[in-house]
């Protein structure tokens, strides 16, 4: 089996190759000048390949779509780390499209017989029914609580910025064995939220906030100076995917976090925990 890193997974997939002792291919990605994406695979593959490709970008679905391409007719195991546009997973509006959907059904006439999808805590699970061959969601959050333990937190609370996402909070503070909450969350725009008062006392403890995607950084940076105001020592920020676009990471830092601790779903400076030995297990599983 051959694996294959798309442009915005090379390091990832380079790491699953070597962990499941298969050959990595060779690839040539290039954007034309009007924009187009170019993809070409330089290694011969065989019946069965695994495609690992995040989609934070819509040129990074294309470039999936030209991948699954050239891997027509092959049993593929397909890997979207970070899934893009996985927040449109509801039509909230009349006349709007649910694109969750609409990319999984782009990507679903490449996928045929024994083929299988591997997410990685999707935004909303709802969104592997859209897709043809068996899907499986991996928890990152484990991993997360691993990084977080060895960093030595004094008295740590873990909290969640909403209550949608209190599940992976309560997850983290197990591995921590800490007290888990969530922040009143009310968004006033794409790029603006205020945060009610929480009731957990944060005051000379330090804190964990988890959460599976930072994007624009406006949902923790408001979370930070909250919970430093309320007295929390150290603040640091645990992420799935760290999409972090335009100035995130200095609206987090101005705000007073101590780290940010992130996976490698998406490959950006703060992805120090590896979910490759989690995807090449769950790889290795269903061949078995
Ligand atoms: C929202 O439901 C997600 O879980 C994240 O909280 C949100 O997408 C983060 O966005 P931003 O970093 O732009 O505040």
């Amino acid at each position: 089996m051959v694996v294959i890193g798309g442009p915005s997974s090379q390091l990832l997939a380079g790491r699953v190759a070597a962990i499941l002792g298969e050959e990595l291919a060779m690839a040539d990605y290039k954007v034309f000048p009007d924009g187009e994406a170019y993809s070409q695979v330089a290694t011969a593959l065989g019946d069965e390949v695994t495609v690992i490709q995040s989609t934070p970008t819509d040129r990074d679905i294309i470039c999936l779509m030209q991948l699954l391409d050239i891997c027509q007719g092959k049993k593929i195991s397909l890997v979207i780390p970070y899934f893009g546009y996985a927040r449109q997973d509801k039509i909230f509006k009349p006349g709007e499209p649910m694109t969750a959907r609409a990319v999984a059904h782009a990507l679903n006439p490449f996928l045929c017989e024994g083929s299988r999808v591997y997410t990685i805590n999707i935004h909303a699970r709802s969104v592997l029914d859209h897709f043809k061959p068996l899907s499986q969601n991996l928890d990152a959050t484990p991993l997360l609580s691993q990084a977080l333990a060895r960093m030595n937190l004094m008295k740590p609370v873990v909290i969640s910025p909403d209550k949608g996402a209190v599940h992976m909070a309560q997850e983290a503070a197990k591995g921590l064995g800490a007290e888990c909450d969530y922040l009143q969350k009310t968004r006033l725009s794409g790029t603006e939220v205020s945060m009610a008062p929480k009731e957990i006392d944060v005051s000379g403890r330090d804190v964990v906030i988890v959460d599976d995607m930072i994007a624009t950084g406006g949902t923790m940076a408001t979370a930070i100076s909250m919970l430093k105001a309320q007295g929390a020592v150290m603040v640091f920020l645990a992420t799935v995917h760290p999409v972090l676009t335009g100035n995130a990471l200095l609206k987090l830092y101005r705000s007073g976090v101590e780290a940010v601790v992130a996976t490698d779903t998406l490959d950006k400076g703060v992805s120090t925990v590896s979910v490759a030995s989690m995807i090449a297990q769950a790889i290795r599983a269903n061949r078995a």
